[in-house]
């Protein structure tokens, strides 16, 4: 009978330490998956046909055919705001030129990049090689979403959409 309640008593205490220790266990490995799970959304997230921002193929809708008028205000906004830096032949100024960009990237790329430089300069393997050739950051112009749009059109235009 004595033996009995031991042997009891024994196994409720290892029943006892060993809830407490799977209970632990359990936290750890709850913590740690956690701490391994945050870098991967955000690198997987980063999709380098579409560049960070808010543009995408889908709410940019382009048809091929061109918009001359917005065409022809974002070549005025260029005028101003890009010029200085970006050539409209294939010759590099301050930064590349601009010939063929819309072959090169993708419509939603050119617009997050000239919306949202400073991230993608961060995270983009293009953006950063060509600020390795450029040396300089391209800044934020703080385009407007029309702005932008106008340009984008404008870039169209140089490489022959019609
Ligand atoms: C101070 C100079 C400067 C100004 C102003 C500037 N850029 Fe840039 N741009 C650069 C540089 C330099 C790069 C290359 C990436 C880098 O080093 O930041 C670049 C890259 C680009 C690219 C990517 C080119 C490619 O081949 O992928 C586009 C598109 C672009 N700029 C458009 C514009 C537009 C549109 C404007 C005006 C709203 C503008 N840039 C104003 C310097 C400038």
């Amino acid at each position: 009978m004595k033996k009995t309640v031991l042997i009891l008593a024994f196994a409720v205490t290892t029943f006892l330490i060993g809830c407490g220790n799977n209970e632990k266990t359990t936290t750890t490995t709850d913590e740690q998956a956690t701490t391994q799970e945050q870098p991967a959304p955000e690198a997987e997230a980063y999709d380098a046909q579409r560049g960070e921002g808010k543009y995408t193929a889908e709410s940019l809708a382009l048809t091929d055919k061109l918009d001359a008028p917005m065409a022809k205000k974002g070549e005025d906004a260029f005028g101003v705001k890009c010029a200085s830096c970006h050539k409209t032949s294939d010759e590099k100024l301050v930064g590349p030129g601009l010939k063929d960009v819309t072959t090169r990237r993708t419509p939603e790329w050119i617009m997050n990049f000239i919306t949202n430089p400073d991230p993608m300069l961060d995270k983009d393997p293009e953006a950063q090689a060509m600020l390795e050739l450029c040396l300089v950051r391209m800044p934020n112009q703080n385009l407007s979403d029309d702005e932008a749009r106008n340009i984008l059109e404008f870039m169209r235009k140089i490489d022959g959409v019609k």
